[in-house]
């Protein structure tokens, strides 16, 4: 008759006792039954599954059944039958694993200890004690003598101890003495004159790569670097850079703005920045002139999202201010970064633009690094630069004189230029990439290529 879980009506310390003997007894002769791997994982499940598991029951038929009075006697005996019912359950298995260290012995008379081991002792050593059988694990025997077998090996056990396995023959052969501890200790040993094992350490992302080079370019022109914050008020992102309130010149940077903020001023409303321009403002809040830096950072804007737009992305924003500097370092400036980033033999052409904060402004094209410059590629039109020979860029100017008056500098001293340039953008020509939403999906086929 299998073993069931009894419905307690009594719940005196020798009633408990009786009942837990009863259920010590079942799980010690159903672990001894074990053979296979499969008859494991039923005594597993049959013990120790959630669901209806023998320890469930007792929970239920014991614990739950046992008046308000002895529920805290009953509750620490089956605390105590837990580690108990999980160790028969732990050690059956190893002895499984042992057992198929050694062929043509059978399993059953090995049994599992009453008072296993608890999980922090020492000892990992198989739990397998008879009364005629000498445990191998003290190695006072031959091991192959002790060690019950099991006769169909499950693969997933033959492949976990074929290394110990192989050791155990070796010992054997060789008239070595080893142990099973010492076997599985040998199979997990690192052989250190084995090659290692290269792990990918990744790479820099394509954007953040042509960032770090084109601040690399300023960095040696003695530019250093900034930082804003992508959260920006209305002031920085706006105002100081001379785009008044309601000026049409904020429609065409689709500007989204954090919600509910209607309350504060509106200098003080809080958007995602649109470019890295605030950063300007804030360099020059905190630092007399002479300035020369760059700013690298993400940007937002609500754009709708295709080939060529992303609602968020990237820009670098230089900004020099110093005494008598003229549209000429301007164009000095962008030309040799311009070369310096795609090649010596592009050429630059500025055209006049707008932007609140420059005047005058210009947007800056380079000749068509597909066609170089000729507008016509394989006798067919360019389709980099739609036949015309250049791309455009980037956007720059002299800073507004309007603009210094928010930082506190002195127009009449000083002077300067800005710029402002899309990443992605240059990303896309200098490696070829046809769709901007690539650097945003993380696929690593991609992203691989520029390793
Ligand atoms: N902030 C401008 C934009 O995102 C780009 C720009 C143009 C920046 C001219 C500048 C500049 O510093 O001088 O469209």
């Amino acid at each position: 008759m299998p073993y069931t879980v009894p419905q307690l009506t009594d719940f005196s310390a020798a009633a408990l006792d009786d009942a837990v003997r009863e259920l010590l007894a079942a799980l010690e002769q159903e672990s001894a039954a074990v053979g296979s791997e499969n008859d494991w994982k039923a005594f597993r499940d049959r013990w120790i599954a959630r669901k209806n598991g023998i320890f469930t029951q007792i929970n239920d038929l014991w614990l739950k059944a046992a008046p308000a009075a002895k529920k805290r006697n009953v509750g620490q005996r089956v605390n105590e039958l837990k580690p108990k019912v999980e160790q028969a359950v732990n050690g059956t298995y190893a002895r499984l694993l042992s057992g198929a260290l050694f062929k043509g012995r059978s399993v059953g008379r090995a049994k599992v200890q009453d008072t296993p081991p608890r999980p922090s002792d020492e000892s990992e050593s198989v739990q397998v004690t008879s009364p005629d059988v000498p445990s191998p694990v003290r190695g006072d025997s031959d091991p192959a003598e002790a060690l019950p077998i099991v006769e169909e090996k499950p693969p997933e056990i033959n492949q976990r101890i074929a290394l110990p396995k192989a050791f155990m023959e070796w010992a054997e052969r060789t008239g070595q003495p080893l142990t099973i501890d010492e076997a599985f200790s040998k199979a997990e040993a690192v052989d250190i004159t084995l090659p290692g094992i290269r792990r990918p350490i990744g790479a820099e992302h394509p954007v953040i790569k042509t960032m770090n080079e084109m601040i690399g370019v300023f960095r040696n022109l003695g530019y250093s670097v900034e930082e804003g914050p992508e959260i920006e008020t209305d002031f920085y992102n706006f105002e100081a850079l001379n785009f008044p309130p309601n000026h049409p010149a904020r429609d065409t940077q689709d500007t989204l703005f954090i919600a509910g903020q209607e309350s504060k001023p509106l200098r003080d409303r809080l958007l995602l920045r649109t470019h890295t321009s605030p950063v300007q403002i804030r360099t020059m809040q905190k630092t007399k002139p002479p300035v020369r830096v760059v700013c690298p950072g993400k940007v937002h804007r609500n754009d709708a999202l295709d080939a060529t737009h992303s609602p968020i992305f990237h820009q670098i924003e230089g900004l020099a201010v110093d005494t008598n500097i003229t549209f000429c370092d301007l164009k000095g400036t962008l030309d040799h970064a311009m070369k310096a980033m795609f090649g010596s033999s592009v050429k630059t052409r500025f055209y006049p633009s707008f932007f609140p904060f420059t005047e005058p402004s210009a947007d800056v094209q380079i000749s068509c690094i597909f066609c170089d410059g000729k507008g016509v590629r394989d006798g067919a039109p360019c389709r980099n630069c739609k036949a015309s020979g250049w791309i455009e860029l980037l956007g720059c100017g002299m800073v507004d004189p309007n603009v210094y008056g928010f930082v506190d500098y002195d127009p009449a001293k000083v002077s300067g230029f800005a710029f402002g340039m899309g990443v992605e953008r240059i990303a896309i020509l200098k490696y070829g990439v046809d769709d901007i939403q690539l650097f945003f999906q993380g696929d690593v086929r991609f992203l691989e290529q520029f390793l």
